[in-house]
């Protein structure tokens, strides 16, 4: 992205520039031409349509490709490409805390490897910080009570400074941290450096000592919603409106239940409020997100297995199908 805010950046720069220059030549010459001399009056002239015309026609064109260009760049910057690796990241007075989906936990410090992309979901423990990477040009507040999403894609191996750019306390100017960009190899090395095992695996263990698990069964005979390929679908509200499970959604749902119910469920979960901590919330949506990993095949896969409940009770047969479908989408 570096590359196409310069150009933005330098193409404005250049604009504005000329225009500088036009107007000051404009000024300077007018200024001689037309100075005061005894027994000399000045002409009036009113109106010219060409002129306007002009004036108001090129500044448009100019202002319009500033726009287009500032929108597809900003669009760009802002939509993280499908299948990006993920990092969660917890900010905090006064130090940054991270999370790969696949387990490993930094603080202040983000390993990532050249050519990925790289997708953060970022929240605050306490008050606002601002997540600010100048040599990716990247930028975006990290706000408490919800996610905010950046995205990059580091070109070059090397270390990266990391800001906090949105002033937070006594020790904000403090809040700083490396972006370390590795070769593949060297990533992987530092990958195997141990770790409690995937993000969603501590998020299973989570779910289920919380007891959520009593209710949003699986087999689709909870109280609770199966959450089984639920996440990046839209759901059905009580209220007739209709959202996307994402991270927000799911975190909204732990923290507020009764905000956004789901159609057909009575309001009996209790808030988690207090109860969690933000690595624990992580932790819950990386599961509930790995619910939906394999995608269509588990959908297909649970559905089959409610159809037989449903249809003849055989309801050991399909614990029997539903703890296949665990198993294979566990596997991928
Ligand atoms: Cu955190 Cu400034």
């Amino acid at each position: 992205m570096a590359g196409n805010v310069d150009a933005l950046y330098i193409f404005l720069l250049i604009v504005s520039g000329l225009m500088t220059l036009l107007i000051f030549t404009a000024v300077v010459y007018f200024a001689a031409r037309y100075r005061a001399r005894k027994g000399v009056l000045a002409e009036q002239i009113d109106g010219s349509t060409p002129l306007e015309l002009t004036w108001t026609i090129i500044p448009f064109g100019v202002f319009l490709v500033i726009f287009l260009w500032g929108a597809v760049v900003f669009f760009k910057g802002r939509t993280p490409p499908r299948d990006s690796a993920e990092v969660y990241v917890v900010a905090k007075q006064w130090m940054w805390k991270l999370e790969h989906s696949e387990g490993q936990r930094e603080i202040n410090e983000l390993h990532v490897p050249v050519g990925r992309d790289v997708k953060l979901i970022m929240t605050s423990q306490d008050v606002i910080h601002s997540f600010y990477v100048p040599a990716f040009r990247m930028k975006q507040d990290v706000l408490p009570g919800r996610y905010t999403m950046a995205w990059f894609h580091a070109t070059k191996p090397g270390t990266y400074h990391l800001f906090c750019a949105e002033y937070c306390g006594t020790q904000h100017s403090g809040m700083v941290g490396d972006i370390v960009v590795m070769e593949p190899a060297q990533y992987q090395a530092w990958m195997n450096g141990g770790t409690s095992g995937p993000l969603s695996a501590t998020g299973e263990k989570t779910f289920s000592e919380l007891g959520c698990a009593t209710c949003h069964r699986s087999d689709g005979q909870g109280r609770g919603p199966n959450l089984q390929g639920v996440f990046g679908h839209p759901v059905q509200l009580q209220d007739g409106r209709t959202v996307t499970a994402d991270e927000n959604y799911i975190r909204e749902c732990i923290i507020d239940p009764g905000s956004k119910r789901v159609k057909g469920f009575a309001p009996i979960m209790p808030t988690f409020q207090g109860l969690v901590s933000e690595e624990q919330l992580n932790a819950l949506i990386a599961y509930v997100k790995s619910l939906s990993a394999s995608g269509s095949g588990v959908e297909n896969s649970s559905a089959a297995s409610v159809v037989p409940i449903a249809a003849t009770g055989a309801s050991k047969k399909a614990e029997a199908s539903d703890k296949a479908s665990d198993k294979g989408s566990k596997v991928q």
